[in-house]
C-alpha cells in the first residue's frame, strides 16, 4: 500500500537539556477536531506553562489553523476610524497577555515538508505541532506520522466516523508505531465533542477499542460538546483558552489541557 522507507529526520535532539516533541493530532476523519483542539492545546502551553511553541499548518486544502490566525491578528487590530478594535474582548485579552503570538507555518503535504520540519529542528522550539489532513492514502502522511513522538486521536460518538477512526487507528499502530525505524513512540486517544447521551453505547466503544487497539492509550479526560469553542478567545492562537470557558463543566476543558500537556512535556 505504501512504501515502508520512512524518511527519518532525526533522533530526538537534546538541545540545552531541552527535548524538542513533535505532536500531531491526527486522524482520517473530518470534523474530529483535530484543528481545533491543536490550537487550544499549542496556547496554553506557549502562553499559560511559557513553551516555545511552533504549529506545521500541513493541511494545504483547508489552512484552518493559518486562516484562523489571519482572522485573529485582524481583529485585535485598531480601526484607524472607530479607534477600536473589532474583537474587543479579544484585544484586551491578547494585550494583557503580553506575548509574542508562537509561528504557524504553512507546508504542503510533499517532500518539500520535509525541508520544513528540518528547518524548525533547528530552532528551539519544546513542542512542535503537526496539522494534518486526514489523507492517508499519500505516503508523504506516514512518513510525516513517523517522524512524530505522539499522536493524539480524537474520536467522536458518531458510529461511521468511530470505524474510520480504529481503522486508521490499527493501520498507524501496524505501520508507523510497531516499526522501530519509526520515532512515534507513543499513541492516545481521546473522546472530543462528547455528549453524555447513551452511556452503555459509549461503554461498549471504550471496551472495543481497549481489546482491539491497546497500544493506543486511552486518556482520562474527554472535551465536550460545547459552543464554546467557536468563542474567538477559546480557539485563539493569539491567547490561552480563556479561563471562563475552562471552568464549564461539561466541556471539561481545563482538565484534558493539563493531562495533554503532561503527556507532552513527560
Ligand atoms: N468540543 C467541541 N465542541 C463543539 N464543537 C467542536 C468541538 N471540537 C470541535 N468542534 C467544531 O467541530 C468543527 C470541526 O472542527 P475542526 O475543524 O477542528 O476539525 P478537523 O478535524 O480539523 O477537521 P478537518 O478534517 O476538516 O481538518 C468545527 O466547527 C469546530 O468548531
Ligand atoms: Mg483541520
Amino acid at each position: 500500500m505504501f512504501s515502508m522507507f520512512f524518511y527519518y529526520l532525526c533522533s530526538i535532539r537534546i538541545k540545552n537539556c531541552i527535548i524538542m516533541r513533535i505532536i500531531s493530532i491526527a486522524s482520517q476523519k473530518g470534523g474530529c477536531g483535530k484543528s481545533t483542539i491543536t490550537t487550544m492545546l499549542a496556547s496554553h502551553l506557549a502562553y499559560k506553562l511559557e513553551k516555545k511553541i511552533c504549529i506545521i499548518d500541513a493541511d494545504t486544502r483547508q489552512r484552518t489553523i493559518q486562516h484562523m490566525r489571519e482572522i485573529a491578528l485582524d481583529e485585535v487590530k485598531i480601526d484607524p476610524q472607530t479607534k477600536e478594535p473589532a474583537d474587543v474582548k479579544l484585544c484586551q485579552a491578547f494585550c494583557l497577555q503580553d506575548k509574542k503570538p508562537y509561528p504557524i507555518i504553512g507546508a504542503s503535504l510533499d517532500d518539500s515538508i520535509f525541508n520544513v520540519l528540518e528547518d524548525v529542528l533547528n530552532k528551539d522550539y519544546d513542542v512542535v505541532f503537526i496539522d494534518l489532513p486526514g489523507s492517508i492514502e499519500n505516503n508523504i502522511f506516514f512518513q510525516v506520522v513517523a517522524n512524530c513522538d505522539i499522536l493524539f486521536i480524537p474520536f467522536i460518538q458518531d458510529p461511521v466516523d468511530f470505524q474510520s477512526n480504529f481503522d486508521f487507528c490499527r493501520v498507524i499502530v501496524n505501520a508507523v508505531l510497531k516499526n522501530k525505524e519509526s520515532r512515534l513512540n507513543y499513541m492516545c486517544r481521546f473522546w472530543n465533542r462528547y455528549k453524555d447521551i447513551r452511556p452503555s453505547q459509549f461503554e461498549e466503544m471504550n471496551s472495543f477499542l481497549s481489546e482491539y487497539i491497546p497500544d493506543v492509550i486511552p486518556m482520562v479526560n474527554r472535551v465536550g460538546y460545547s459552543d464554546a469553542v467557536s468563542n474567538s478567545r477559546c480557539r485563539s492562537s493569539l491567547i490561552s483558552p480563556a479561563e471562563e470557558f475552562l471552568n464549564y463543566k461539561n466541556f471539561n476543558l481545563r482538565n484534558f489541557l493539563e493531562e495533554a500537556s503532561s503527556i507532552i512535556l513527560k
